[in-house]
């Protein structure tokens, strides 16, 4: 064979480039208009790493990257953050709390989607008017962002923090089974009793003919008050997303019928481990029985609680032989116990994946949830809102974790839960559930760049849309074909009556013309 020229080794560098999706630098933009931070957690590694994988990234949120990679660009939303929940609002759950989270999630979502559109953090992206090979947005209370991908004819990909909201399937052609799929609202496992698949297909029924009646159409109406009146109703635009990314995984969230579209991620936040602070380390370390650890996240605040919940719960920690952190965030608690050690802020995911810690103590927030379920934790939940409930019922069913309901917190309920969950088949059901989560062909975050890449060399993947999407609602449920099949029905029922009615009206002739 001849020598390879020039000409030859072009033809293998284009054959190369064509195998490896996007070796070249891509142009991505991330909207997040929502202003909490335990949902951003889950959006930013991916911009990140997509930064530091070479492409141009842009990211409009509340939260700048304090230290960001070359390629990385904010532009900072301004307005209240979401930071804080004085946890007496949760005292008691009634069914129509999930109404007015409903209409909470509805309030914030046009709230922000306003906000979102007239800020100066939009018109710049506006004005500037670049090309973008893909929009990565949040999908959570509104589709505002879809109008903006819109705007810039860009294709996108959906994010969504939590498990889907009911509004989420259709748009992406998941069907939703509601008597083995929990919906994100009611907040039970996939096993549930007659009771419970009765409130789920309620509720799954009932939020999604809110979400379309009553938040796309007040969204609208801020869309085209930017846009122009003949802007398509965000309905529409949110169905021509390319891809959703879900912060779920089957191994603490049960396994649904998902196209491959739909990607569960969970757990693409958990970072490499890192050392511990040396005082923090020294307290664990020397901790003969064990840790509990104790945290309720970002949002709801421990020092809000009423007096007679934190003295219960200072006694409890009092009697246990195991040592105890606990995010509180004050300098100073009254009665401290000896075994106890407060600070405002944790390193949770080092403090979970060491050995010595036992037990977790938590609000079951996803985040936290993830990253005991990571490090194969035992949990006790204290359930109070949102998809709190949803999480502390998965864990329930796996066997690694007991609620403890907020309502009846006492020395007792504490010391017992705590108790409970130190059993050792605890311990085997959440290493059990840590290993199925932990193995996996390719992290989530190296699965998220490949699958954005291929959205955006794809131009938006057509192939991978589902023909679902296109159907009506009357179609892809085979009303059309029920209604068919009980026209028939009802056909010949009638025609066989009638023949019927006409032959017995002429026997009782015929009887007597034989007595004749
Ligand atoms: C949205 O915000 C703009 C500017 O603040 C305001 O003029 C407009 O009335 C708002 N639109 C709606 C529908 O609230
Ligand atoms: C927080 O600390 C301050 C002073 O150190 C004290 O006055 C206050 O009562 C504390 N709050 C709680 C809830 O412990």
């Amino acid at each position: 064979m001849a020598e390879p020229t020039p000409g030859h080794l072009l033809l293998l560098l284009g054959l190369f480039c064509t195998l490896v999706p996007a070796s070249y630098s891509l142009k991505i933009l991330g909207l997040f208009p929502h202003p909490g931070i335990s949902h951003f957690r889950f959006f930013h590694p991916i911009m990140r790493g997509l930064a530091e994988k070479g492409h141009d990234v842009t990211v409009l949120s509340h939260f700048p990257d304090k230290s960001p990679p070359p390629g990385y660009k904010d532009l900072s939303l301004t307005g209240e953050l979401l930071d804080s929940v004085d946890v007496q609002y949760f005292e008691t759950r009634h069914f129509y709390n999930r109404f007015l989270e409903f209409y909470m999630l509805n309030h914030f979502g046009k709230h922000h989607c306003n906000a979102t559109l007239h800020s100066e953090a939009l018109a710049q992206v506006l004005q500037e008017r670049q090309h973008y090979d893909v929009v990565i947005l949040e999908q959570f209370n509104s589709d505002c962002m879809a109008a903006v991908a819109h705007q810039l004819n860009a294709p996108f990909i959906g994010m969504v923090s939590s498990a889907m909201l009911p509004w989420h399937y259709e748009r992406v052609g998941v069907p939703m089974v509601t008597s083995v799929m929990p919906s994100l609202f009611v907040g039970q496992s996939e096993d549930m009793t007659f009771g419970g698949r009765l409130t789920n297909w309620f509720l799954h029924h009932a939020m999604t003919f809110l979400y379309d009646f009553y938040t796309t159409p007040a969204i609208d109406v801020m869309v085209r008050e930017k846009f122009g009146q003949n802007t398509p109703s965000v309905a529409e635009l949110a169905k021509k997303i390319s891809m959703l990314f879900v912060n779920q995984h089957f191994s603490l969230s049960g396994v649904k019928p998902l196209p491959p579209s739909v990607l569960d991620l969970g757990g693409m936040h958990i970072q490499k481990a890192k050392p511990l602070d040396p005082e923090l380390q020294k307290f664990i370390d020397g901790a003969e029985h064990g840790v509990v650890y104790i945290s309720w996240g970002s949002l709801i605040r421990a020092t809000t609680l009423p007096a007679a919940k934190r003295e219960a719960i200072v006694r409890a920690v009092r009697q246990l032989k195991q040592r105890v952190i606990w995010k509180w965030e004050n300098t100073t608690l009254e009665d401290k116990p000896d075994n106890l050690y407060i600070s405002k802020w944790l390193p949770q995911r080092d403090i979970l994946c060491h050995p010595n810690v036992k037990v977790f103590l938590s609000h079951g927030g996803l985040m936290g949830t993830t990253e005991a379920t990571y490090c194969g934790v035992p949990i006790v939940v204290t359930p109070m809102f949102a998809d709190q409930f949803l999480n502390s019922a998965a864990l329930k069913y796996r066997g690694m974790g007991v609620e403890m309901i907020y309502h009846d917190i006492t020395e007792s309920t504490v010391l017992s839960s705590i108790r409970e969950v130190l059993k050792k088949e605890y311990l085997d059901n959440a290493k059990a559930v840590s290993s199925s989560y932990k193995n996996r062909p390719q992290s989530a975050l190296e699965t998220a760049i490949w699958w954005v890449e291929y959205v955006a060399t794809t131009k938006g993947a057509p192939l991978l849309k589902a023909h679902a999407v296109h159907v009506s609602r009357f179609v892809y449920h085979s009303w059309d074909i029920y209604l068919f099949l009980v026209a028939i029905i009802l056909i010949s029922v009638v025609s066989w009556t009638f023949i019927c009615t006409k032959l017995w009206s002429r026997r009782p002739n015929a009887v007597k013309q034989k007595s004749n």
